[in-house]
């Protein structure tokens, strides 16, 4: 596993489309890897590969530790509720506000083996499947947050 390069705000790479992954190969499992292990070196609880420069539909979130969840062309299949709580994000340091997401989501994704699954998130691991996902379509927290100053 190989500790992976975070880009940061202002990196036009976080403004682009990921594009969907075509084959779940080896490298892709390599990537989901090394994306955890990054994840755990900065003490964040979920990452998209567009944060370390590459724009494939490919997410990571651990909420709890030891409960990582890989998420390959995720698509939100369902939502409800609302809530309306901190968040931040490893490509904008030192920085935090409060966005309204869905108290529920319901992800569908494949897995590393290339196997349809299909995940059930509520409160934080809902607003980190959102948060992640958003990122594959080049959106920011920011984008939609109401800043705390720090
Ligand atoms: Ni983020």
């Amino acid at each position: 596993m190989a500790k992976l390069h975070i880009v940061t705000e202002g990196d036009r790479v976080l403004r682009l489309k990921s594009r969907p992954v075509t084959e779940v190969n080896d490298r892709i499992k390599t990537l989901l890897d090394d994306m955890t292990e990054t994840m755990r070196e900065a003490d964040g609880c979920g990452l998209a590969a567009p944060q370390v420069g590459v724009l494939r539909r490919v997410v990571v979130v651990e909420t709890e530790p030891g409960v990582v969840y890989e998420l390959i062309n995720p698509v939100i299949v369902e939502k409800s509720g609302d809530q309306h709580e901190v968040e931040g994000c490893l490509s904008v340091p030192n920085k935090s506000g409060y966005t309204h997401r869905p108290a529920y989501v319901k992800v569908e994704a494949l897995d590393r083996n290339g196997n349809p699954v299909t995940y059930e998130g509520r409160d934080l691991l809902a607003r980190a499947f959102c948060h992640e996902i958003d990122h594959l379509d080049g959106i920011l927290y920011i984008d939609h947050a109401e800043m705390i100053d720090n």
